[in-house]
This record gives C-alpha cells, sequence and structure tokens, in this order.
C-alpha cells in the first residue's frame, strides 16, 4: 500500500480530529501518502480529495466536530452513487480507505467492500456508544461530559422552583448516553429505550418519590417511544396534583465542543492501529478498544450484534435514584 484515504461520515464526534491527526502522523511514519476526503462518502463521489501532510494536523487535536467535515450521503446509497466513488479511487491510486463514522458509516462500507473488493476499515465514532466490538466509540465520553455540565445546571433551577424537569438527551436507537450521564448527574429517573415503560409506571413513580422532594430530574433517551416530550409532559402535570413539570432538549450541544482527553487518547490509539492493521492486510474490518487491548473484527460481526447497556448498571440506577 503506497496512498490511503481518511473520511468521516454521519454524526461528527468529538475525538474524530484526534483520530484523523494520528492517521495522518502514522501514515507519514510508515511513508504512506494520506489522502483526506471532504464530506464523506458524499465527497468520495464528488471527488474532493486532497493530500495531506503531517503539519496540515497540527492545533487540531482538541477541536471538537472534523476538519474534514463530514455528511449523511443519499447518493451513496445508490449504486450509481458508490460505483462514482469506486472509480475515483481508482483514478487517484488509492489503495485503502479508512472510515470514521457510526452504524450506518460501516454499513456503507461493508456494502462498498462487497461490491468493489476494495480495502476498507472502520473506527467506531458515534456519541451513541452503541457499536458493537469496542468498550468505547470515539465521542461519547465528550458528550457525556457535556450532558452532565447542562444537567448540573437544569437541576440548580429545578430545584430553586421546585419543578420536574424531563431532560431529553441524544441517542437515536441506544440508552448509553442517558444511563450514564444520568447516573453521573444524580437523576430521579432514566429511561431509555431498551427498557421501554408505560405512562402509568412513570407516574406512579414520580409520586413515589414526589412526596417529600418536590424537584426531579428525569434523564430521556429520545429513542424512547412516548411521542412527543411536550405530550410527556402535560401527561405528568395532569396526572399528579400541582406539580410543576417543564422539559428541555439539549440537542446538538451534545455533538460539539472540545474533545476530553480520553476521547482524545482513544482517537489516538484507534487511529494508530488502524493504519498498521490496513498495511498488514486486514479489510473490511472494525478497530476498537476491549478491556484496554485493541481489537479488530469483521465489520459484518459489527453490524449484525447490536449493543445494549450495561444491565447491572441500569439496575443499579434504579436502586440508588429514586430517593
Ligand atoms: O448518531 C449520532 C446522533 O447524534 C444521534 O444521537 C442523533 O439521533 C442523530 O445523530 C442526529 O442526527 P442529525 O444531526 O443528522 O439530525
Amino acid at each position: 500500500m503506497k496512498k490511503i484515504a481518511v473520511l468521516t461520515s454521519g454524526g461528527d464526534a468529538p475525538g474524530m480530529n484526534a483520530c484523523i491527526r494520528s492517521i495522518v502522523r502514522t501514515s507519514s511514519h510508515f511513508g504512506i501518502d494520506i489522502y483526506g476526503i471532504q464530506y464523506g462518502y458524499q465527497g468520495l463521489i464528488e471527488n474532493n480529495i486532497k493530500i495531506l501532510s503531517a503539519k496540515d494536523v497540527g492545533n487540531t487535536i482538541h477541536i471538537g466536530g472534523t476538519i474534514l467535515k463530514t455528511a449523511r450521503s443519499d447518493d451513496f446509497f445508490l449504486k450509481k452513487g458508490r460505483d462514482k466513488a469506486y472509480k475515483n479511487l481508482v483514478s487517484n491510486n488509492i489503495d485503502g480507505l479508512i472510515i470514521l463514522g457510526g452504524d450506518g458509516s460501516l454499513t456503507g462500507a461493508n456494502i462498498f467492500f462487497k461490491e468493489n473488493n476494495f480495502p476498507v476499515i472502520g473506527i467506531p465514532c458515534t456519541i451513541d456508544n452503541d457499536l458493537y466490538g469496542t468498550d468505547y466509540s470515539i465521542g461519547f465520553a465528550t458528550a457525556r461530559e457535556t450532558i452532565v455540565d447542562a444537567v448540573d445546571k437544569i437541576r440548580d433551577t429545578a430545584a430553586s422552583h421546585e419543578r420536574i424537569f424531563i431532560i431529553e438527551v441524544m441517542g437515536r436507537e441506544s440508552g448509553f448516553l442517558a444511563l450514564e450521564s444520568g447516573i453521573a448527574s444524580g437523576a430521579e429517573m432514566i429511561l431509555v429505550p431498551e427498557y421501554e415503560t408505560d405512562l402509568n409506571s412513570i407516574i406512579s413513580e414520580i409520586k413515589k418519590i414526589n412526596t417529600e422532594k418536590k424537584s426531579l430530574i428525569i434523564i430521556y433517551a429520545e429513542g424512547c417511544k412516548f411521542g412527543s416530550l411536550k405530550k410527556l409532559t402535560k401527561s405528568i402535570k395532569n396526572k399528579i396534583d400541582g406539580s410543576n413539570v417543564r422539559y428541555s432538549v439539549l440537542g446538538h450541544i451534545q455533538r460539539g465542543g472540545t474533545a476530553v482527553p480520553s476521547d482524545r487518547i482513544l482517537g489516538t490509539i484507534l487511529g494508530n492501529k488502524c493504519v498498521k492493521y490496513l498495511l498488514e492486510g486486514e479489510v473490511n474490518k472494525m478497530v476498537g478498544l476491549i478491556n484496554n487491548n485493541t481489537s479488530i473484527k469483521p465489520i459484518n460481526e459489527i453490524l449484525k450484534n447490536k449493543r445494549g447497556i450495561n444491565k447491572d448498571l441500569y439496575e443499579v440506577s434504579k436502586i440508588i435514584s429514586n430517593y
């Protein structure tokens, strides 16, 4: 292998830049030319590609988002788009492609590999942390920190007004962010899609806590199926006499910000190992970190095994939260 390309795809995640920096510098170390593709798969289809030097990635380790930009490409869902992407890789003499992203991005990589037999390798980057094959995905730790900081602030006003606050956090299909940030912020209730509950159970649980404590924090993962948060807020208000309920959607603030050290370190390790694995001939695989050791697993296996939240941690949260 003489030329490798890297792209970031799907939702950005803090720590992606630390990872890109590590990929670029590790490639330079091994005498490999490294190319950055802008705007993910869409940029690959549009041949938006430029060579990167070790110096180009200076002063980027801490920055949130992705210096390569990202996109959710509709064209890459189509065979026509993927064919164009393949043609561009070939015409630029690229020998291998590194993909930083979540499950959607890896699904794209898997299809692309199967159609073209082109060497691809993935690195888990998603604040949702829902990928199998790694204990943590790049971006999760920073997003968790952002949420805890926001909840601490909301708790001050919730306590002052004796309000019940429902706080929606990201996690399209998973409750990792909700569970871990809920535990760290001392939330009284944590609602996650992995353990569905119903309105009546929520109400009776609130009533139990609410007799003495008038201010509660409920962390609500966006993947929960209660319809709108506005409706849930109204239902609680209607069913609990004298309750003072508000909701807050944290939204995209959770995706941005300076990457915390653990995301920078994870990005650096996975970026470095990924280049090494690719040079050793590992293809259509994802590099992760399990029990502090790097692991490499077929993307097929990653996609087949959905990762759920830690049941023990969930049980712990149930025991210690509602007082
Ligand atoms: O995949 C990460 C994520 O932040 C999810 O938690 C969220 O549901 C989704 O992306 C939002 O995506 P977009 O920014 O495209 O609306």
